[in-house]
């Protein structure tokens, strides 16, 4: 799909196509003019002057580089108000890219660490989440991430916080800087946050090796990947993640930008598929990486040449791989089936 007339096809396929979107960021969803917006009205000093000077910034060597910046643009966010329309803002791009389901990772510690409130945290992301299932219609699960730079002590403490909200909280994950820290270093945390009932997945093989990506299995049992792509060098791993249908949630704008591949031509992504391994597309952190969900399908479409069976494939493996009832699942992928038809 390379030429102009297939691009706009493309572009109105991908546009029709329902979707799930299973790696976002809820962070990483913060655009710079909202960023502005936010700081003011806190009275916090951003390290940027105008909203072109902080896209200037958004130009990375890899993830550590990322991370400073996002955790720096976090800093804004003080309020439930705050938490509410950063999260508002994401679920209204969302529906207009026909978005129905969203399973949105929050990174607590990034804001208790500077003094603001669990509490005021979640009570902002789930309020405008409630308004999105309301007033949008889409279906929404919640997913904590501890961050794996801080020691598993950290994330024990913010697993306890959690449990006051054990109902709006369907899973835990592990995000921030994977080099350096094997998920391992996780364990007691996971085992309690899967005792109590949370479903787990885990960053794994972004930067970090295969031997991350067979660790968060092992010693996390993990239902997800997030990212994965690592894992194609290990062909053992490939074949237990092919044979055990667990889900990857792949990032192939976020890939690019980070420096996780070359250029989106040499994405692993098709040949992911190819491997028979299941494979979702999503937009990891899309007001620091140039594009939202359908940007990224487009871009890996285009690229890796996939057809409209592959596109379908993707958006069906979308609701598959979701936490949503079989029920739920089967109407969305029906939905997917008729636009394929068509
Ligand atoms: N990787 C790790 N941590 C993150 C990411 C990511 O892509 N985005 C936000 N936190
Ligand atoms: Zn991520």
């Amino acid at each position: 799909m390379k030429h102009t007339g297939e691009s706009n096809d493309t572009t109105a396929f991908v546009a029709a196509l329902p979707k799930a979107e299973l790696h976002l960021h809820i962070e990483g969803t913060l655009e710079p003019e909202l960023m502005f917006a936010i700081a003011e009205r806190n009275n916090i000093r951003l390290p940027y002057s105008s909203v072109e000077e902080v896209r200037a910034a958004y130009r990375f060597s890899s993830l550590q580089d990322f991370l400073d910046i996002y955790y720096s643009g976090a800093s804004a966010l003080l309020v439930k108000q705050d938490f509410y329309d950063l999260t508002w803002a994401y679920l209204q791009r969302a529906f207009a890219q026909n978005v129905r389901h969203v399973e949105i990772f929050f990174d607590p510690q990034t804001h208790t660490g500077r003094g603001v409130a669990f509490a005021t945290v979640i009570d902002g992301i789930s309020r405008a989440l409630d308004d999105a299932e309301a007033r949008l219609g889409i279906s929404s699960r919640l997913i904590l991430c501890f961050l794996r730079h801080l020691d598993e002590a950290d994330a024990l403490e913010t697993l306890d916080a959690a449990m006051a909200y054990r109902d709006r909280i369907a899973g835990v994950g592990l995000d921030s800087s994977e080099r350096g820290n094997p998920p391992g270093k996780f364990r007691e945390v996971f085992r309690r946050a899967r005792d109590a009932g949370f479903a787990a997945v885990a960053h794994a093989g972004e930067e970090g090796p295969a031997e991350y990506v067979r660790e968060a299995l092992d010693a996390l049992e993990v239902v997800r990947i997030d990212h994965g792509n690592r894992a194609l060098e290990d062909t053992g791993l490939v074949a237990e993640l092919a044979q055990r249908r667990i889900p990857l949630t792949v990032c192939p704008l976020s890939n690019v930008k980070l420096c996780v591949v070359d250029d989106i031509t040499c994405h692993p992504l098709k040949r992911m598929l190819d491997l028979g391994l299941f494979v979702t597309v999503n937009s990891d952190d899309p007001a620091y990486f140039g594009g939202y969900v359908n940007e990224n399908y487009i871009a890996v479409a285009e690229a890796l040449d996939l057809s409209r069976e592959d596109l379908a494939q993707l958006a069906r493996n979308s609701f598959e791989a979701s936490w949503l009832n079989a029920e739920a699942k089967s109407a969305l992928v029906a939905e997917v089936n008729a636009v394929a038809e068509a």
